[in-house]
């Protein structure tokens, strides 16, 4: 799949000479992407090149259930279906996620991280932001270690997906959400109703969700409560941006962060020390960034050559 490229103007002028309406079963793969990317610019929804395919699979399965059969029509009606836009919108993003995903980093935020910032926030509330947090299970882990440790916190967490969105602000959750979290806390924090658990209502009300997309919105956005923050967790959602959004949200996230301030990814997501001028740390939970203390403000300063980045 190219995007904006040559491969989405060959389609277009297909459509533009006339082509005629084709069932789905003999849409040719290669236009399907072309017009899957095009489909996507329309929704501003930022997809990376490796994931082409797999965004034409998306589009199509919604053009399936609506009974389309041209994607071009699909196109055309995500511009005034509201309904239908965020459909193809969920369709196409991966919102898997559970509880304590990735304990390693969950350690380090409770042992090294979070202690840190408390220190420095000296009793006020650490800022923090889960940038991508699907159904709201990650802002909610970092909520309860809080709870646990007694640690003043304002959380934020943001999605793209309303039907995530909606479902993180509900706040109940199947067991396989839960599968990493030990019985301790799933006692103490949640109460069970038959095969769901719902988070208690004090520690869900310590997160506020709101829509942002990282490919499009441009942050920091102080006027939305986006900016100013101790520590973001970005984690596997950049892997999906494509590469120009990659290094601009890298850029928009080092300014989003307090001086000091850290950035944890996943072990999977794309490096981002060559995009900003983050100081790097490699940790038992793999790569971390944090905002020097002092930023430099010339171009080219010392910290964006980290000791990862001279490896
Ligand atoms: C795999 S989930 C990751 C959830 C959580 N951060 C974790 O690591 O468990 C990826 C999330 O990123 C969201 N996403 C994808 N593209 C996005 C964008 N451009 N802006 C904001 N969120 C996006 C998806 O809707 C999805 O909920």
């Amino acid at each position: 799949m190219q995007r904006g490229g040559t491969k989405i103007r060959k389609a277009r002028s297909a459509s533009e000479a006339g082509r005629s309406v084709r069932p789905e079963s003999t849409i040719d793969a290669s236009i399907s992407d072309a017009v899957a990317a095009e489909i996507a610019r329309h929704m501003r929804l930022s997809v990376a090149t490796s994931r082409g395919s797999a965004l034409a699979a998306a589009v199509q399965r919604v053009m399936s259930r609506h009974g389309i059969t041209d994607p071009y029509h699909l196109r055309d009606r995500i511009a005034a279906d509201h309904a239908l836009r965020e459909e193809v919108l969920d369709e196409a993003t991966i919102r898997e996620t559970h509880f304590f995903r990735d304990s390693e980093q969950f350690e380090l935020l409770r042992h090294t991280v979070l202690p840190d910032l408390c220190q420095r926030r000296a009793g006020a509330p650490v800022r923090i932001w889960s940038a991508g947090c699907a159904s709201g299970e990650e802002p909610c882990s970092l909520a309860i270690l809080c709870a646990e440790d007694g640690h003043p916190v304002r959380i934020s967490a943001s999605d793209i997906s309303m039907k995530a969105l909606a479902e993180a602000v509900e706040a109940e959750y199947g067991e396989w959400s839960l599968r990493e979290t030990g019985e301790y806390l799933k006692r103490r924090y949640f109460l069970q109703c038959g095969d769901r658990y719902r988070l208690r209502t004090d520690v869900a009300r310590s997160v506020r969700f709101t829509r942002v997309n990282l490919g499009f919105d441009r942050l920091p956005a102080p006027d939305r409560g986006l900016a100013g923050f101790d520590l973001i967790l970005c984690r596997n959602v950049l892997v999906y941006l494509d590469a120009a959004d990659l290094m601009r949200v890298a850029e928009e996230l080092f300014t989003c962060l307090t001086e000091g301030g850290w950035l944890l990814t996943a072990p999977t997501d794309p490096p981002l020390w060559r995009y900003a001028s983050f100081q790097t740390a490699t940790t038992g939970a793999g790569l971390v960034y944090r905002k020097p203390m002092h930023v430099a403000r010339e171009a080219g300063c010392e910290a964006r050559y980290s000791k990862e980045a001279s490896r």
